[in-house]
């Protein structure tokens, strides 16, 4: 770190700032390890308003870890609806599970990062709040906060400039509070240093921060962007078959890439020219049964990080073969039941685009 200020005094200005400014957040009451391993695990891939919309109806659920233990994935997947990603809770129940065999709590990162679901940022980040260690985290407002305070000219997914970072992300890690100055650190990136509207004379590390104290640097010029990833298109065909009030769904296996563990509509993959009729074909070959689209087919976009899913969802006729009835990986829900299972936004998207909604009644028939 080129030192323009002392570290320890940066510590201690980060440190008084957070004491001051920090959203008062219902995972900041609590130095629970179990509650502080819920709220981070849910904060890994949701933002922080919506993990307060969900974070205490969870615990009050599943107040404690053997609580969790005991339960059935079903319900733990049921109490994270709302938040997406339902991977995550099905490692969180797999960790809850490990725990409760054990006498002790993981007492360092590298123990934290046995459990499953848990990588380098979340298990350094539950060693610094639960385990008292001087343990660095580097999330994208960190980056961006340490980018510009280095005013580094590297991409920060680059190694060598992630070990940087890190390293700076250390000494300004007070080793009495660690876990209050990695939080602190983040919430000077969603407070003060954000995107674009930097409010650096509110900045406790103003002080030491090159891309504020150079006269002809503009900090919203860090980090500095690395080559794009180039996007990966996906063609894909989706069934919207009904019988009463019930839809056909279908629980993706999961290690599927995407929609992984998750309730949907029997969707298939095709080639991009490929047309309904291939796509009845694809679909009695995975599923079984005969299909027959009823209807012209109408496209939906999902973009996943780096993939854009291009889906043609029709309402589609389903036949199961009499051999192969009642043993179908396909499965029958209502309305109301499919609010209770882990599904995706994409599930939504696709009923309001093909026109089914629940208070609709059924446009056709299954058998
Ligand atoms: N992002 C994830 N966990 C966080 C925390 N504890 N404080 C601030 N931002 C976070």
């Amino acid at each position: 770190m080129l030192q323009l200020v002392e570290p320890e005094q940066l510590r201690s200005a980060l440190l008084a700032w957070f004491d001051r400014c920090r959203r008062d957040l219902p995972w900041r009451r609590t130095e629970d390890p179990y509650e502080v391993l819920v709220a981070e695990i849910m904060l890994q891939q949701t933002r922080s308003e919506v993990v307060a919309t969900r974070y205490e109806g969870f615990l009050d659920r599943f107040p404690r870890l053997d609580a969790l233990a005991e339960a059935r994935v079903e319900a733990v997947e049921a109490a994270w609806s709302g938040l997406g990603y339902y991977r995550r809770a099905r490692n969180l129940h797999r960790a809850a599970r490990i725990l409760a065999e054990r006498a002790t709590l993981p007492a360092s990162a590298a123990e934290w990062a046995e459990l499953p679901g848990i990588g380098a940022y979340t298990s350094a980040l539950l060693a610094s709040r639960c385990s008292g260690e001087a343990s660095p985290v580097l999330d994208g407002n960190v980056e961006r906060v340490l980018s510009r305070f280095l005013a580094s000219t590297e991409p920060p997914r680059r190694a060598a400039a992630r070990r940087r970072l890190l390293a700076t992300a250390a000494r300004l890690l007070d080793p009495s509070r660690p876990g209050d100055s990695n939080q602190a650190l983040m919430e000077v990136g969603s407070l003060v240093c954000r995107r674009a509207r930097p409010d650096c004379g509110a900045c406790p590390l103003a002080p030491g921060c090159l891309a504020f104290r150079s006269r002809e640097l503009d900090p919203r010029a860090f980090p500095v962007a690395g080559p794009r990833r180039a996007r990966e298109v996906r063609h894909c065909f989706t069934a919207v078959v009904q019988r009463g009030g019930e839809l056909l769904l279908h629980r993706r296996p999961g290690d599927a890439d995407w929609l992984a563990g998750r309730w949907h509509l029997p969707t298939v993959e095709l080639a991009s020219g490929d047309g309904s009729v291939r796509a009845a074909e694809v679909l009695g070959r995975k599923f079984g049964g005969c299909w027959a689209c009823e209807e012209p087919a109408v496209m939906v976009r999902h973009a996943v990080t780096y993939r854009d899913f291009l889906v043609r969802a029709a309402v589609v006729r389903w036949r199961p073969e009499p051999a192969t009835a009642g043993r179908s990986s396909l499965v029958w829900f209502g309305h109301q039941e499919i609010d209770e299972l882990p599904t995706s936004s994409l599930l939504r998207k696709t009923l309001d685009s093909v026109g089914v909604n629940r208070a609709d009644p059924p446009l056709h028939s299954g058998p």
